[in-house]
């Protein structure tokens, strides 16, 4: 029973620029990141997954696959598909 809005992935699509906000997707969440890119240690690759879903990147970057990093993406849930 989540209260966040729920949003389609035209919409999501349209967040890919630091002007817009970077928005990326996971698993059925929508997620604000704009504020994380900066901090992100694997550094400006993360704008590759811009108003997409992290899944086929992550897939390509094991490293991903850590409870650590979904604490970190769990920060910047603004909605749900
Ligand atoms: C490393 C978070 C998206 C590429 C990391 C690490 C974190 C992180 C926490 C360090 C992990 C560790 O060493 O324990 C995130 C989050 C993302 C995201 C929260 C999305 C919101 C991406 C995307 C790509 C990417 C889309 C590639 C297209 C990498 C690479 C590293 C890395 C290459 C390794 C950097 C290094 O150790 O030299 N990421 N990441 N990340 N990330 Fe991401």
């Amino acid at each position: 029973t989540s209260s966040l809005p729920v949003y389609t992935q035209d919409e999501v699509s349209k967040h890919s620029s630091l002007d817009e906000g970077i928005w990326v997707t996971y698993k059925g969440s929508v997620y604000d990141i704009t504020k994380f890119v900066s901090m992100h240690p694997g550094g400006d690759k993360i704008l590759l997954a811009a108003g997409r879903a992290l899944e086929p990147f992550w897939a390509l970057y094991a490293v991903h696959g850590q409870e650590h990093v979904l604490e970190i993406l769990s920060e910047y849930k603004v909605g749900v598909l």
